[in-house]
């Protein structure tokens, strides 16, 4: 086999709590992470240049050693003494720098592809390793599920095994938000209170979307909104779209409601289109 075409998912942040501040500049997590079906289709084919090669379609996706796919294979080939080179065909659907974590499920694919195209049999926890070494929001893509709780930096990986599906309205305003900064604007004294993620948790196995559309939290909204003031208004615009609770993923921009069904999802984003492009409908994978 030389050639592999996978698909890449996007992530949302149901709930996402700042613990504290670690020695190494990192913050302490605890979060939910939902896998959707919204994807980047990612090729990859082996090559005997030895040339670690990546193309993309968006004009914002680097192509050079800072892609995440780019790292993958550089990481694997210099472990594993290959003489072989891998060229990436990436064609972008995930908004870039939005909050969904499209550059490290790039990433977390690139190491699952090339697991099998080099023959190296990875294992789980190898793999883990490497994705740790990619990113915080890297090692969630490499469990096969669709919801998890992340601690750490949102990188040590809980399955939680559930079978719900939710629909969700998407809305990526057409700002750049940088999580480095956002993460130095957290007041760490806002974001201490009691309501933890087993509560949450709990609730998204049995209660009602009204109900769990009440408890999804995200500690780095403050800090996103002061950055960029804007924002709170598209977040009111969401709002009285009267989604089942409204909250941004990661750090931002992209924001999320939760819907009752695929139908009321779709009525949103039809009329979130008459004024904006990235708005999707989308469903837990
Ligand atoms: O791990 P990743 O490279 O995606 O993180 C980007 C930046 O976000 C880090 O350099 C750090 O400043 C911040 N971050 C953090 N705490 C986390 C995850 C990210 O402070 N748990």
């Amino acid at each position: 086999m030389r050639s592999l075409s996978l698909r890449s998912p996007a992530k949302l942040n149901l709930f996402l709590q700042v613990v504290n501040k670690r020695p190494d500049g990192y913050h302490n997590l605890e979060t939910v992470f939902e896998r959707i079906d919204l994807f980047d289709d990612l090729k990859l084919t082996l090559n005997s240049s030895g040339d670690i090669r990546v193309f993309c379609d968006h004009p914002d996706v680097p192509t050079d050693s800072r892609n995440l796919v780019f790292k993958a294979a550089q990481l694997l080939k210099d472990d594993f003494a290959l003489a072989e080179g891998v060229d990436f065909v990436i064609k972008k659907r995930i908004p870039v720098a939005a909050g969904l974590a499209g550059g490290s499920s790039n990433g977390a694919t690139a190491l699952l592809g090339l697991s099998r195209l080099w023959k190296l049999d990875l294992t789980r926890r190898e793999l883990l390793a490497y994705a740790r070494a990619l990113g915080s929001d890297v090692p969630f893509f490499v469990h096969d599920c669709s919801w998890a709780v992340g601690t750490g930096r949102g990188d040590r990986i809980k399955p939680i095994r559930l079978n719900r599906k939710f629909w969700h309205i998407l809305f990526v305003p057409s700002i750049k938000m940088y999580t480095k900064e956002v993460f130095e604007a957290v007041n760490l004294e806002l974001t201490k209170t009691n309501d933890d993620v087993n509560i949450f948790t709990r609730s998204l196995k049995k209660s009602d979307i009204s109900v769990i559309g009440g408890l999804l939290r995200n500690d780095l909204e403050i800090p996103i909104i002061k950055l960029v003031p804007d924002l709170r208004k598209f977040k009111d615009y969401m709002m009285a779209l009267k989604a089942q609770g409204v909250s941004f993923s990661g750090s931002g921009p992209a924001m999320f409601g939760l819907t009752e069904n695929r139908e009321r999802a779709e009525e949103m984003m039809g009329v979130l289109q008459k004024q904006f492009s990235q708005v999707f409908a989308v469903r837990t994978f």
